[in-house]
């Protein structure tokens, strides 16, 4: 093996910009290091599996553009809860120990990890086994501890925005409160971003627990001053104060078991039980996970991934590489794992809402 080689995989649920980030890393490593770059498949599956490739300039030209990942990804993989088995008799190992012979095997400068809470969750445990481990922080729910921003969260924002949009112009024509339900687990950052920018009357977030009847007064206020519809935007992850949030499946075998969703239908019939005003749903889904990267997000993914390559070269592991103000930093990733980044309640985005009149669905001092 005559040229250095450093390994790199997407985990976790895709997001727009995960290819942009292949392709910068690769033409990095390639380009300006002359270094040879192992690929593996489906995330930290391809690294238990032994699948992976190498990639060349020609397999990631053209990519930056293209949603997914052109590896694949898995968000169920862990080699250190690795399932085996058929249904019935299924059984957890570790497998971690195989993992990290191939890595070594490989003869790998260091393994870039791409992914969330998750993936770094994982990386982390792998650099506790010797591995170098570089994180790079993707997902579309912003809830990234150390980072202000990560890449995926712009496109999706755009994504949410234009169908707020467009539920708006049908909400109007028709006089119906409409209901706009977005992804973002247990974070509120999609919906209210998303909310911000399509003027959404009550954005619902999971840091705010709602009151049916907060939002059933906006509702009537509204009416009451002739506007005869109304735009709801809220956050698959909200709930009622003291209760639950909705929880559509249990993914088994999954490290973060619950799929949230469904709430909005909850709270669609209960304001159109109470008003007698039209309520429709509309939950966006997958559709906020797809598509091609905004120019925003490609230009992100390629620093980061650009910086990946020169903590390679520079010997900055086991940490990941996040955004503060308009500064790459680098951050250990013990301080990321296993926490998640919520909106907090001062946030000027919040302020922001409430002096122009938008609701949380609670009320706020
Ligand atoms: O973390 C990204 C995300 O899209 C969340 O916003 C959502 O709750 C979840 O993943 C959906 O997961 P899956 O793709 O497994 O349905």
């Amino acid at each position: 093996m005559d040229k250095k080689r450093v390994g790199i995989l997407t985990g976790g649920g895709d997001c727009p910009g995960l290819n942009a980030v292949i392709r910068g890393f690769t033409k990095s490593a390639i380009i300006k290091y002359g270094m040879e770059v192992i690929a593996f498949y489906d995330g930290f599956l391809g690294l238990i599996e032994g699948r992976f490739t190498i990639l060349r300039q020609e397999d990631v030209s053209g990519i930056l553009t293209h949603g997914g990942t052109i590896l694949g990804t898995s968000n169920k993989a862990n080699p250190f809860e690795h399932y085996i088995g058929k249904e019935g008799s299924r059984q957890k190992i570790d497998i971690s120990d195989r993992c990290m012979e191939l890595y070594e095997d490989l003869g790998l400068e260091a393994l870039i990890c791409v992914g969330g809470d998750g993936t770094m969750s994982i990386g982390g445990g792998l650099a506790e086994l010797g591995a170098k481990i570089i994180g790079v922080p993707k997902t579309i729910d912003n809830d990234l501890m150390e980072t202000d921003v990560t890449f995926g969260f712009d496109s999706a924002r755009y994504t949410a925005t234009e169908a707020i949009d467009k539920i708006h112009s049908t909400a109007q024509s028709h006089h119906r409160v409409m209901f706009v339900e977005v992804m973002g687990r247990n974070a509120g950052w999609l919906a209210l971003e998303s909310g911000i920018a399509g003027g959404g009357d009550v954005v619902l977030i999971p840091e705010i627990p709602y009151d049916i009847n907060e939002i059933l007064a906006v509702v009537r206020k509204r009416s009451r001053f002739g506007k005869r519809f109304s735009l709801v935007v809220v956050s698959e992850g909200c709930k009622p104060k003291g209760g639950e949030q909705v929880y559509q499946r249990i993914v088994k075998d999954s490290p973060d078991p619950v799929r949230l969703g469904g709430v909005s239908h909850i709270i669609s019939n209960q304001v159109e039980d109470a008003t007698d005003i039209e309520c429709r749903v509309t939950v966006l889904g997958h559709l906020q996970r797809g598509g091609t990267p905004t120019p925003l997000d490609r230009i992100l993914a390629t620093r980061f991934s650009v910086k990946a390559m020169e903590m390679v070269v520079e010997q900055k592991f086991n940490q990941m590489v996040a955004i503060s103000g308009n500064e790459l930093v680098t951050v250990p990733l013990e301080k990321v794992v296993d926490k998640q980044r919520k909106v907090p309640r001062d946030s000027t985005l919040i302020q922001a809402g409430l002096a122009v009149g938008m609701s949380f669905g609670a009320k706020l001092e």
